[in-house]
């Protein structure tokens, strides 16, 4: 964020505290968008960032300042925006424990067209090619080419450096999304905390026996606990599609979450740092306090629930895609939580009968609480609530409706899950004042 003749302007890929020239390339809702052409003064305690294509995947724009000046800038603009009241305990930012290699996993695409940077541009380069990396920002048909990403679990490079030299060595051609041939699309890997690797393969549908041959052939490239070929006969640009083949291991990888067991398939939901999601999940735990039964609202697959589950009777989740419920529900077996429910559907459409003692926790979408869920709280017989927010703007907004009912925010916390980017997680407990 940055000013611009008193108005605010958003700057992509500034670090706070830097002076950058800009170029302006849109007005959305009042607020100016530029893109950062120059760096006139870096931040203080400026760093190189140790990513090679760093400014052109657009990922990691943090990666210029120290760790602690990235959880100090995340802080203060949680409490510009959801400024504490006069009984607000503002705990310290927490944070993922590690600032590099803590994702674990990444979606990478295949492509024909690269996004260069200003030198490449100037010096002439081609942007045709076959290049396998992430998607340019703002740009669906341009691929910024990557070795390796600094952020992702090491495994995870490792596999990625197994893809490229079996690709090398089987030249398929890749999907240009423009014109809608080629065969490979898309790479997604994932890597557990129990040491497991997962990589899949999503391609057109196979029209040679070459194909099939290389595909079968990529397993002596890679370690993978699983490894899975998927094909996508659709245009839409998505790591979608039916499983083809098991090409070599099983189809699920087995991750832990403090005491919790879970089997990842290559489209399952699962939080993106996990040694993150532990402190997130340990500090909504500590905020949450105890109760008979938890409402664990936008549960997604579960895990809130699941993961503190065992402090409760009973634990009442809502989300409304059916097949994080269905996840949810199994992981639910899988660890035995015979105390948990679920309910599949919108929570607006599915406002619990809240009993005096329950506890809730939401974690809603960025967009925030529906205008309905947040009214049905703030008059509900709650004693506690706790709102974890992915957006601060939301939370600011949602909160004038808690405090107009007579509730105050009693604890206010920043969490850094994802060092290196702009995204911030915050936990608010609202609580009524006893009469
Ligand atoms: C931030 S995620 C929550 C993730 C989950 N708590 C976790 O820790 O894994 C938000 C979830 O809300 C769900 N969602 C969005 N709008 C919803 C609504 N109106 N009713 C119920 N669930 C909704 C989304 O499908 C998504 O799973």
């Amino acid at each position: 964020m940055g000013e611009h003749e008193g108005k605010t302007i958003q700057v992509r890929s500034a670090p706070p505290g830097a002076t950058v020239h800009v170029a302006p390339f849109k007005v959305k809702k009042g607020v100016m968008h530029a893109r950062r052409v120059h760096m006139v003064e870096p931040p203080p305690n400026a760093q190189t960032p140790p990513c090679a294509v760093f400014g052109l995947c657009g990922g990691c724009a943090f990666q210029e300042i120290s760790l602690d000046a990235q959880r100090q800038a995340k802080h203060e603009r949680v409490l510009r925006l959801v400024p504490p009241g006069p009984k607000t305990q503002v705990l310290p930012v927490a944070g993922a424990p590690a600032a590099y290699g803590y994702r674990n996993k990444v979606e990478l695409s295949f492509g024909v067209r690269c996004y260069l940077t200003e030198a490449d541009n100037d010096a002439g380069k081609s942007i045709h090619g076959t290049f396998l990396g992430f998607h340019a920002p703002g740009r669906f048909d341009r691929v910024v080419d990557a070795e390796r990403c600094e952020l992702a679990d090491p495994k995870m490079n490792a596999a990625l450096a197994g893809v490229r030299t079996w690709w090398a060595e089987h030249p398929l051609a890749p999907w240009d999304v423009r014109e809608h041939t080629g065969f490979l699309k898309h790479l997604v890997l994932r890597a557990s905390t129990l040491g497991q690797v997962l990589i899949a393969v999503y391609t057109a549908e196979p029209t040679t026996p070459e194909q099939q041959a290389a595909m079968e052939s990529l397993a002596s490239f890679v370690e993978a606990d699983s490894l899975l070929w998927y094909v996508n006969p659709r245009v839409a640009d998505a790591a979608i599609g039916d499983l083809r083949q098991v090409l070599a291991g099983k189809t699920t990888i087995d991750e832990a979450l403090g005491e919790m067991r879970y089997q990842l398939s290559a489209t399952a939901f699962f939080q993106t740092n996990t040694p993150g999601a532990v402190v997130l999940y340990d500090l909504i735990g500590e905020a949450l306090g105890s109760g008979e039964r938890l409402l664990d609202l936008y549960c997604g697959t579960g895990a809130i629930g699941l993961y503190l589950g065992d402090r409760y009777e009973k634990v009442l989740g809502i989300e409304m895609n059916p097949a994080a419920v269905e996840d949810a529900v199994q992981n639910a077996q899988r660890n035995d939580r015979t105390q948990v429910r679920y309910i599949a559907g919108k929570v607006e459409d599915n406002l619990p009968v809240i009993q005096p003692g329950d506890v809730a926790v939401v974690d809603p979408p960025r967009a925030g609480l529906h205008p309905k869920v947040a009214k049905f709280l703030a008059k509900s017989a709650l004693t506690s609530l706790v709102y974890v927010a992915c957006k601060p703007e939301s939370l600011a907004r949602d909160r004038l409706v808690f405090e107009e009912a007579g509730w105050e925010l009693e604890l206010l916390q920043t969490v850094d899950l994802f060092p290196q980017t702009g995204h911030i997680e915050v936990i608010a407990r609202f609580v009524r004042p006893a009469e």
